[in-house]
């Protein structure tokens, strides 16, 4: 009994164990959670929000019959801050994030939680943990995760009367690391159902594709890429990134569903791509037209922009630009992007907001 106390203290201990920020190799953070100082937190109950704020505990408690564990009620969102070459420090269109997850906490019949709270709680959890966001140039952000659950405890499939909110941060490096392109397949498996919660970052869809995705990866592919979920015939999108495609004559396209996310990287690169001259399109791509793209890549806040060398569909590889190479337009729309955010590229579209 005493090594057993012993060993559950120790376990305590390593758990409150904050990140230093001594102890972080910026060049190499890898794609990975440290328990950084300070995060968000605020609860629901009896109707409203209960003025929530910064908080050292990054630890939840809930009810072994909390809705969520259960039944799903969870919506979240990914999003990034970037440190400028002056030092100062960028988001990028927060607010979509925080109209984004009001629409997925309609999708699962959540509250909402208010969107100009949710910018300024996200400026509050980078302003605290400001040392945590990696230099310029490091190729590093600080990722940042708000989310919320149904907590209330029940047993008939009801929703929560109850929700927490809350955001944690975590420096990252590159998802995908920097613009290598990488080899996919296309999964026999959907993420999500033709009018299921494909539009909804909610737990979910990700749960869903775990499988697939080892899958992919013990026939050494970097992951999957999901058709449509009605009639398998048409490109939806990656477990956690939008698909495009450049054609033979330099158009820009990307999937247009009802089962993918609105991805916030896309908008903005659709924007991008339009005063680049791309023509850029939301069309269906049929699988089967794989010949007529010339280049492809996976478009998210944790992809960034990061080019499909090859995609394998029932057995037959189909190469891209090359295997080796990112294509000219994909770079080009890269430095463009990045550049942007990390504040090198003039922002003519009033999509940074300093923090
Ligand atoms: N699609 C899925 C399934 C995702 O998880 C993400 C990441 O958030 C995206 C697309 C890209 O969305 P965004 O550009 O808003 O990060
Ligand atoms: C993001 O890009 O923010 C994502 O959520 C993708 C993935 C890490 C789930």
């Amino acid at each position: 009994a005493y090594q057993c106390g012993l060993i559950l203290n120790l376990r305590r201990f390593l758990l409150m164990a904050k990140q230093d920020v001594k102890d972080l190799d910026w060049s190499n953070l890898g794609f990975t959670y440290r328990d950084l100082p300070y995060s968000y937190n605020e609860e629901f109950k009896d109707g409203k929000w209960q003025n929530g704020g910064l908080t050292t505990d990054s630890t939840l408690t809930f009810s072994e019959a909390a809705e969520d564990l259960h039944y799903g009620q969870e919506v979240f969102e990914g999003m990034k801050a970037y440190r400028r070459k002056d030092g100062g420090i960028n988001l990028f269109r927060p607010s979509m994030n925080a109209e984004r997850m009001a629409n997925s906490a309609k999708r699962l019949a959540m509250v909402e939680y208010p969107k100009d709270k949710f910018v300024e709680a996200v400026k509050a959890v980078v302003k605290a943990n400001q040392e945590f966001v990696p230099p310029y140039g490091s190729g590093g952000a600080l990722y940042i995760r708000p989310f919320m659950v149904g907590t209330q405890p029940v047993v008939g499939v009801t929703p929560s009367d109850e929700y927490t909110f809350h955001i944690y941060a975590t420096p990252v490096g590159a998802y995908i690391k920097g613009l290598t392109p990488m080899p996919y397949m296309v999964s026999e498996y959907d993420r999500a159902a033709g009018a299921g919660t494909g539009q909804a970052k909610t737990a979910g869809n990700y749960a869903s594709s775990l499988l697939p995705s080892i899958l992919a990866k013990k026939e050494g592919f970097a992951g999957c890429l999901y058709l449509d979920p009605r009639e398998h015939k048409y490109i939806d999108e990656f477990d956690g990134a939008n698909f495009y495609g450049i054609t033979k004559d330099g158009q820009f396209l990307t999937p247009k569903s009802d089962s993918i996310l609105p991805s916030i990287t896309k908008k903005s690169i659709l924007q991008i791509a339009k005063d680049q001259g791309l023509n850029p399109q939301e069309a269906r791509i049929a699988i089967d037209d794989l010949d007529d793209l010339v280049e492809a890549g996976a478009m998210g806040t944790a992809a960034v922009i990061s080019p499909v060398g090859s995609l394998t569909y029932k057995g037959k590889k189909h190469v891209f630009y090359s295997e080796t190479k990112p294509g000219p337009v994909t770079q080009k729309l890269y430095d463009t992007l990045f550049g942007i955010q990390e504040g090198d590229v003039e922002d003519k579209y009033g999509w940074v907001v300093p923090v």
